[in-house]
């Protein structure tokens, strides 16, 4: 069995081709960021329009990378939940569109359910039942995984997402966007220890995260309170990279103790961490760290896994085995997610 998967919740246009035993067969991932760099962050509607002319080609590469044709497809997955509405839209009606013409069944994936997926995906192993973060541009959560389709939000964001604060001090640091890899090449030639900034909630016994006090903590040491913004010093190289040392510590201290607080709030024992932010080097070593010294198990995709992809849509075979299709009136659900308190 073949299965096309699609993904156009953000910024990255991707295609798969995938069997029902998980071996990808092709993948292609058009990313828009040469596109959103000049904004410093992704703006909805240029993300919506790359998406329309990108769909088709994206398709037809990865089926071509496939060596498989339309009519071999058995069945096309598109991510439908959560995501920038005018992007989801474009996905999911080139999956009906697909769908009708091959008369093949639709299966709908939620965006952050395939992030977590791909750690199983990458380590070929049962990674459920698990902790999971999945920290991105648009998304810090953490959940409680029973199976790969079930899960309970533990805690999320009440403002900015990691990777958001990411982009927006890059911009505050005259970084190029995206800003995650930007701050973490900075950060290599500066000392974390040079600015104080704050652990947002660190030490609350909760699970949510906030992080726009943090990106206006990184301004307040550029341009401080009360002075113009258009008095913004022009910030030498050693500053920059302090300073991007510093912040993303900050971050990486919030997300490892937040991931230590769930698995010992709900005794268990295994972390999956996906989304963008999981491509982050020092974190990677801390969370490493951190599964050493507490003992549990770790499971973090590869970069090309962590960033959206269409290959973490394999999570679209679970719900066919499940019986789980949908009929041409699926909708989006943009949604953010939100704990409700
Ligand atoms: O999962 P993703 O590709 O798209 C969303 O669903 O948002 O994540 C993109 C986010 C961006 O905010 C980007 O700055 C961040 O992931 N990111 C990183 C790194 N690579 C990408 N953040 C920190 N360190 C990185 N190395
Ligand atoms: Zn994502």
């Amino acid at each position: 069995m073949k299965i096309l998967t699609l993904e156009t919740t953000c910024d990255e246009t991707a295609a798969a081709v995938i069997t029902d035993r998980l071996d990808v067969l092709g993948s292609v991932v058009a990313s828009q960021d040469k596109l959103h760099q000049v904004f410093g962050g992704v703006v909805p509607e240029i993300a919506a329009r790359a998406h329309v002319e990108r769909i088709l080609p994206v398709i037809h590469q990865a089926l071509e990378r496939a060596n498989t044709k339309l009519d071999e497809l058995d069945a096309v997955a598109v991510a439908n939940t959560p995501g920038l509405a005018g992007s989801l839209l474009v996905g999911l009606a080139a999956a009906k569109s697909l769908c009708v013409a091959l008369d093949v069944p639709l299966v709908a994936v939620n965006h952050l359910q395939a992030h977590v997926y791909a750690c199983k995906l990458a380590s070929g192993e049962d990674v459920f039942p698990c902790i999971a973060m999945v920290v991105s541009g648009g998304h810090t959560c953490l959940f409680r995984c029973t199976t790969p389709l079930e899960f309970e939000l533990l805690g999320a964001t009440i403002d900015d997402a990691a990777g958001e604060a990411f982009d927006k001090v890059a911009s505050l640091l005259g970084l190029p966007y995206p800003g995650g890899p930007a701050i973490q090449q900075a950060a290599e030639s500066g000392d974390a220890k040079s600015f104080q900034l704050p652990r947002p909630k660190l030490r609350d016994a909760g699970l949510d995260f906030s992080f726009s006090g943090l990106k206006t903590a990184v301004r307040y040491k550029i341009i401080p309170p009360g002075v113009a913004e258009d008095a913004t010093p022009q910030l030498d190289t050693q500053t920059v990279a302090n300073l991007a040392a510093s912040f993303q510590a900050a971050v990486v201290d919030v997300l490892v103790g937040k991931c230590r607080q769930a698995l010992k709030q709900t005794g268990m024992s295994t972390l999956c961490v996906g989304g963008g932010v999981a491509a982050n080097g020092p974190f990677r070593q801390r969370l490493e760290a951190a599964a050493a010294e507490d003992g549990f198990r770790l499971f973090i995709p590869p970069l090309s896994l962590c960033t959206d992809n269409a290959v973490m849509g394999a999570i679209a075979i679970e719900r066919l085995n499940a019986g789980l299709v949908e009929d041409l009136s699926l909708d989006i659900a943009p949604g953010v997610v939100r704990k409700k308190s």
